[in-house]
């Protein structure tokens, strides 16, 4: 898709950061002050060099995906990893490469910092999204559990 760019998120793009994280099933907010709370979460996640955040803009103007990503040290590693959070392209852009050209620019900045890989967890019911990482090259690697505690 030539007329979609990847760029760095800055502080102008949150409003439309969370409606992308809402369509991809993080919470709403419940309350009025959980608005401000998110925005600050990510306003610091914008301004702390371990993180980042790139958007992808179609025809210049619309924001139709975003992918975030945390620089994380590893014990026996004196090279960084990559662990990416969120990524998600609107319904409607989907299956039109955007998706590819978010992971693509993560994989150069890894590349550029010296990480060591790149990893991601994708929830168990997203299983297109799984033929989407595999086929970009991904490896299932592991298994991920939780423990809730909210
Ligand atoms: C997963 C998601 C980010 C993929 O983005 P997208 O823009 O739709 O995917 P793309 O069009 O860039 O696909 C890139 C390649 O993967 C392939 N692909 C995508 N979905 C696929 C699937 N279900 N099965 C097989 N291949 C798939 C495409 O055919 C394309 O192949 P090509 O490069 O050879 O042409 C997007 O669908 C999305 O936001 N889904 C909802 C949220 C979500 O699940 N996010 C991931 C959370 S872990």
């Amino acid at each position: 898709m030539d007329n979609v760019t990847i760029r760095d998120a800055s502080e102008i793009d949150i409003p439309l950061i969370l409606g992308l994280l809402y369509d991809l099933g993080r919470p709403k907010p419940q309350k009025d002050h959980d608005v401000d709370t998110f925005r600050k979460l990510i306003t610091n996640y914008l301004t702390d060099s371990d993180k980042k955040i790139l958007v992808s803009v179609f025809d210049d103007m619309k924001i139709v995906g975003m992918v975030s990503m945390m620089f994380l040290p590893r014990l026996n590693r004196d090279t960084l990893e990559m662990y990416i959070p969120e990524l998600v392209v609107l319904e409607k852009y989907q299956k039109q490469g955007i998706g590819k050209k978010l992971i693509n620019s993560c994989i150069a900045i890894a590349k550029e910092k010296k990480c060591h890989r790149v990893r991601l967890e994708s929830g168990n019911q997203r299983t297109e999204s799984h033929q989407f990482y595999k086929h970009l090259g991904f490896e299932q690697s592991a298994f991920s559990f939780t423990l809730n505690l909210d």
